[in-house]
């Protein structure tokens, strides 16, 4: 779900900024790299604090008028990089970082956008791509078998109707390309019978989204290099809108500030300490009064840790989810 959103034109919420800006502390100072820039809300928060420092990030080439403006106000302190943020380990840093913060998921300006096909009002051509993409959801949906589509549905959008949704698609898919508006009637047709309160084509939509910006390897990539930039004391933070994402954050996150055992029986050397400390034992989740002011925040789960110790790169640790980058190379033959 989208992190913001503009009750009125020209407001705009970035969600849980107070409690972001507790966490990572930038009245004290510092230099910290804002992973998903969007419309700058927690950076701009963060530079109106002296002393500070924001490295900025988005794949979305759309950030960069509003980087451009920041860069003017700010010239010493901002500084803004059109990559992935699973890049994070090739940007040339010199300073010390003090935070890594991820706003995952996309902004209500790319929904509001309907070029990018995020919407389910969108007209054109199924799309979904946020910046930086080799493939679209036009060719997911039109190009992949009915297998892959099922295990994309199924394990990227928690769809019950996985196996249904994909045959329909395949059958249909048949007589012409398959457009947006395609993709949602047929959903709407499988699922008649189902009352939501929500789109009936959300969860697809989902899926398409995490298969179409591979969000699943940005994620796990990013985080593990966060946690070697990141200095002593410094503070990985991500909010995170669907299950999927928040289950990795939570599974990384344990794994970091899990203790391991030290025995007093061996060696100083041979005891490990542990690297990270969990600063959120829970999720923090908005408050009523941001529920009320910005009703998509309602989904947002902010969760933090804070290094104390030293750091192997250990991408295994994600073996776990080996499964869901399998589904994630069906892309390859694309
Ligand atoms: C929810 S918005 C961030 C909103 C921002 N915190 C604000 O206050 O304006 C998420 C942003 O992250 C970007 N994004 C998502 N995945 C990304 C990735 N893998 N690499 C870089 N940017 C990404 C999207 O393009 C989008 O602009």
């Amino acid at each position: 779900m989208s992190a913001t959103i503009l009750p009125e034109k020209n407001l705009h919420y970035p969600v849980l900024l107070n409690e972001v800006i507790n966490i990572i502390t930038p009245q004290n100072g510092g230099t910290f790299i804002d992973c998903t820039f969007g419309q700058g809300g927690y950076s701009k928060k963060i530079l109106e604090y002296p002393n500070t420092k924001v490295i900025a990030i988005d794949r979305d080439k759309n950030s960069l008028h509003l980087a451009s403006d920041l860069k003017k106000k700010f010239e010493d302190r901002f500084s803004f990089y059109n990559i992935k943020f699973s890049q994070i380990k090739d940007l040339n840093l010199k300073d010390e970082i003090k935070g890594i913060i991820f706003d995952l998921g996309y902004s209500i300006n790319q929904i509001k956008d309907l070029s990018t096909g995020l919407s389910f009002d969108s007209k054109g051509e199924l799309n979904m791509k946020m910046g930086l993409n080799d493939f679209s959801a036009k060719d997911v949906i039109n190009k992949l078998d009915q297998k892959e589509l099922e295990q994309i549905f199924k394990y990227f959008g928690e769809e019950k109707n996985s196996k249904l949704l994909s045959k329909k698609i395949v059958f249909e898919r048949q007589k012409k390309n398959l457009n947006t508006q395609d993709l949602v009637n047929i959903v709407k047709r499988v699922k008649k019978k189902h009352h939501t309160k929500t789109n009936p084509a959300t969860k697809v939509f989902q899926a398409l989204r995490i298969f179409v910006n591979k969000e699943i390897s940005e994620l796990q990539k990013s985080l593990e290099a966060s946690a070697n930039i990141v200095s002593q004391n410094g503070i990985i933070l991500t909010v995170s809108f669907h299950s999927l994402e928040d289950k990795i954050c939570k599974f990384f996150f344990n794994y970091l500030s899990k203790q391991d055992k030290v025995s007093r029986y061996l060696p100083e050397k041979n005891t490990t300490k542990k690297s990270f400390s969990l600063i959120t034992k829970k999720p923090v989740t908005p408050g009523t009064q941001e529920l009320k002011l910005n009703p998509p925040s309602r989904s947002a789960k902010l969760r933090a840790i804070k290094k104390i110790g030293t750091y192997e790169n250990n991408m295994n640790v994600f073996l776990k989810y080996e499964n869901l980058l399998n589904i994630e190379n069906f892309s390859k033959k694309l």
